[in-house]
């Protein structure tokens, strides 16, 4: 095993123990009980990771497909398809793959807008994903867009000084800790970026550090409206944080998440 295969696995397990909430999973069930007819929907979800979301919607009856790029991510997310017949998951890059067609239901979830990883320009890599999501839809199937929106993106995405979001051991003994040394965000360009590194000690005591430099794009409300119109989707329905209140035209300051759930034409 090479140091990337133990840091990822390490990542991997650590994702699945500590992004285990389950409110956005629940919210997207409800969105589905209120908007179809109540029969199982067939659904692509993607960049799956672990199955945080795929695996109850199948736990729920649909027919699910999930994608991932990344196989460590995608090892945990068979380990708990196990036993469950109305779901497929498989390795793929969003960006290069065909996604398939005939869909009732995509979701977008997990923030994955904000969370691409491609060497794609970032604004048309999001842009890519809603026209993607558009061409594996039925006609009058819907995609499920849940990512974060706030209205002042320089007060969430600047920080200097170091912090740490995972720390822990895996199923190998791997131990590690996530160090981000800060973030900076450009409000004009609205591009965010940073910088950190894995500290990994493996469980042979042997310690290195994998590197961590990130980049992002955050979206304006009306480019994200833009991208889902220009992608032959029509929006019927948002809800602001998880709730029944649709989101405002702009969003106002109380705003920090956006779910969208919008129609092919
Ligand atoms: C924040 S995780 C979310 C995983 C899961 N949907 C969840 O909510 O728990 C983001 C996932 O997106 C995947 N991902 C990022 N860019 C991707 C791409 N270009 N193609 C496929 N998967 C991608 C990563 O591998 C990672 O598993």
């Amino acid at each position: 095993m090479n140091k990337d295969f133990i840091a990822k696995h390490w990542y991997a397990y650590i994702y699945e123990q500590m992004e285990n909430q389950t409110h956005d999973v629940e919210f997207l069930l409800e969105v589905l009980r209120r908007n179809t007819d109540g029969s199982p929907q067939r659904i692509l979800e993607v960049a799956c990771g672990g199955g945080r979301i795929c695996i109850p919607l199948a736990q729920a009856g649909h027919m699910v497909t999930g994608f991932d790029a990344d196989e460590h991510m995608l090892l945990r997310c068979y380990r708990r398809m196990k036993g469950l017949s109305n779901i497929t998951c498989y390795k793929a890059d969003a960006l290069s793959s065909d996604w398939g067609f005939g869909f009732d239901v995509v979701v977008l979830g997990g923030n994955i807008l904000i969370n691409i990883e491609s060497d794609m320009d970032y604004e048309k890599a999001q842009q890519t994903f809603i026209r993607k999501a558009a061409m594996a839809l039925r006609p009058g199937g819907h995609l499920y867009l849940d990512f974060d929106l706030h209205f002042n993106p320089s007060e969430i995405f600047n920080g200097l000084g170091e912090s740490s979001y995972f720390n822990g051991t895996d199923d190998l003994g791997t131990w590690g800790r996530t160090v981000s040394c800060g973030e900076a965000y450009d409000p004009v360009t609205r591009i965010c970026t940073g910088t950190g590194h894995w500290e990994i000690k493996a469980n042979n005591g042997e310690s290195f550090v994998i590197p961590q430099r990130w980049y992002k794009h955050i979206p304006t409300q009306g480019q994200v409206y833009g991208w889902i119109s220009e992608a032959g989707l029509s929006v019927e329905r948002t809800y602001k944080n998880y709730t029944d209140e649709p989101l405002s035209e702009p969003i106002d300051e109380s705003t920090h998440r956006a779910t969208i759930w919008a129609r092919r034409n």
